[in-house]
């Protein structure tokens, strides 16, 4: 194997935790993998950091003095014999006759330092080579970023990027993986897709039989369904008293008619015995309120069966929604009932994946703000004991509830420049190095760091083409421009005609 270069000492080190090669041989890349022989076994190290140095240029007042005088040091001395790249390499892990070990002793210098086999690779990096998620390749190996699914969603997933940096397709990227496995071993796929990007897997010949795409303005929910908390809930603005009135009318109504709607609601409020006609009158028009959003009726579109149908996906499509209260209702009573469900094994294990996150679950907004925020954190606290699995796409982490994105055990995050979004990544991903961390505003769009549970370090890897048109793309802007104006002109010839 060809040698990259020999271990040097420095005043701290090599130390069991970091180390520096003077690199011989080619070029070393920042975040490469490297391995060394030692008498422990075979150790395994990421380079952190790369820097040049050159004996001749320490001095900047040697070097100012000298130029000064008219001559270039370049030629009068052999300074370019004199340049020297330096590796600062981080350990990852031991290997010997196929276990892992942690590191607990330092290579020594003079050690020779070799590009990492990748066989190692895939054990050290914890990566599935049989059945992982295929989601791209290891930036500098040709190792596939095979993600074991139950670490990637055993707990909870969130990608994090700006905006146009390649969330949703890398979204799309998982779904495809995970439609492509055998739907014995699949979970359900619930998909909040607030743009209505999504669609194009439900067209794909691949995957139409395993998708149903949900329009938003066809949505409903059945009034009957919720208790009167959970009707309370979503009339934030309710006092205590008026919740407490609303309880025993709806166990009435309820014995008369099993699936009533919230107008049959409203008329047992009106003809109940509430002796405080303002507690009557306040509750009354909350439902009616309720009501005027027009997503209630008498049954659930879609069913909660339908919407976790095992090994399917369900694109709950809110693009024709403007008003964000009612998107949350939405995602506030299908999260809730999808994990009641699950609770109860009704349905098969799910991952609920939820795009604009924040949209759904924003950190510091009042409760009538934020109405599925409750829901979405109690999956992230208790999910994984049932296998409800969320993976939250946002491109305002900042913006996202801190409790949902801290029980995000693994993060894949893409670029980002924003300072607010850095910092809170960096306090909220496990595991994230000062390395790594710095070169996220760098990243380009498809490279991604996976941190986290899924894999054993810290890796960044190359987000694979997708294989179908799944993701229906934005247009380009000066082709949404030319598509507007030859519309227009139909339309104005149409509107003449009519006039
Ligand atoms: N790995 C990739 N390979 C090739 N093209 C990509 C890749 N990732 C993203 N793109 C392209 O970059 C563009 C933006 O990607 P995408 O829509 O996924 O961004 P986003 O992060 O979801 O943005 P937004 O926050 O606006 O939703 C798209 O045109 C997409 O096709
Ligand atoms: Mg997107």
């Amino acid at each position: 194997m060809r040698e990259l270069g020999t271990v040097i000492s420095f005043e701290t080190g090599p130390s069991s935790q970091e180390f520096w090669f003077v690199v011989n041989n080619g070029g070393v890349k920042k975040g490469q993998f490297v391995q060394v022989e030692t008498s422990d076994g075979l150790l395994v190290a990421r380079v952190d950091e790369v820097f040049k140095t050159n004996r001749y240029y320490q001095r900047a007042e040697s070097v100012s003095e000298f130029e000064k005088s008219g001559k270039s040091l370049t030629d009068q001395f052999p300074v370019g014999r004199w340049e020297y790249l330096v590796a600062q390499v981080y350990p990852v892990g031991l290997f010997s006759n196929g276990s892992q070990k942690r590191v607990t002793f330092p290579v020594s210098p003079g050690n020779k330092v070799y590009p990492v086999d990748e066989n190692v690779l895939n054990d050290v990096l914890g990566l599935d080579v049989k059945k992982g998620v295929d989601i791209g390749k290891i930036e500098f190996h040709n190792v596939d970023a095979k993600l074991n699914v139950t670490r990637l969603f055993q707990k909870h997933l969130a990608i994090l990027a700006m905006s146009g940096a390649g969330k949703s397709y890398l979204t799309s990227i998982l779904i495809e993986e995970l439609l492509n496995r055998d739907r014995n071993s699949r979970p359900s796929m619930i998909l909040i897709d607030p743009h209505g990007e999504y669609g194009g897997f439900a067209k794909d010949p691949k995957y139409s039989n395993s998708t149903k795409v949900y329009d938003g303005y066809k949505i409903s929910i059945a009034a009957s369904s919720l208790t009167a908390y959970e009707l309370s809930e979503l009339m934030p603005k309710s006092s205590a008293v008026q919740r407490r009135e609303l309880a025993p009318i709806i166990k009435e109504l309820r014995k008369d008619k099993p699936t009533y709607t919230l107008d049959d609601l409203i008329d047992a409020v009106k003809n109940s015995g509430i002796k405080e006609s303002k507690t009557k009158f306040a509750l009354i028009s909350w439902l009616h309120e309720l009501n005027a959003t027009g997503l209630f009726s008498n049954k659930d579109y879609p069913s909660i069966k339908d919407l976790a149908f095992q090994g399917n996906l369900s694109v709950v499509d809110l693009s024709d929604i403007v008003n964000l209260k009612k998107k949350q209702i939405i995602v506030s009573y299908f999260a809730r009932k999808l994990f009641e469900f699950r609770r109860q094994k009704k349905i098969s294990p799910f991952i609920l994946f939820i795009e604009e996150a924040h949209q759904f679950a924003p950190e510091g907004e009042d409760y009538e703000r934020s109405l599925s925020r409750g829901i979405i954190e109690q999956i992230a606290r208790e999910g994984r004991k049932f296998n409800a699995c969320l993976c939250l796409v946002t491109q305002r982490p900042v913006r996202l509830a801190t409790t949902a994105l801290s029980q995000c055990n693994t993060h894949i995050i893409l670029r980002v420049t924003n300072p607010y979004d850095l910092d809170h990544i960096k306090q909220s991903s496990e595991g994230i190095t000062m390395g790594v961390f710095n070169s996220i505003p760098g990243l380009k769009v498809g490279e991604a760091y996976i941190v986290g549970e899924a894999v054993n370090y810290p890796i960044l890897i190359n987000v694979r083409e997708r294989k179908t048109d799944s993701l229906e793309k934005g247009m380009k802007l000066e082709d949404e421009i030319s598509n507007f104006t030859n519309n227009k002109d139909l339309n104005d010839k149409d509107l003449e005609t009519f006039m």
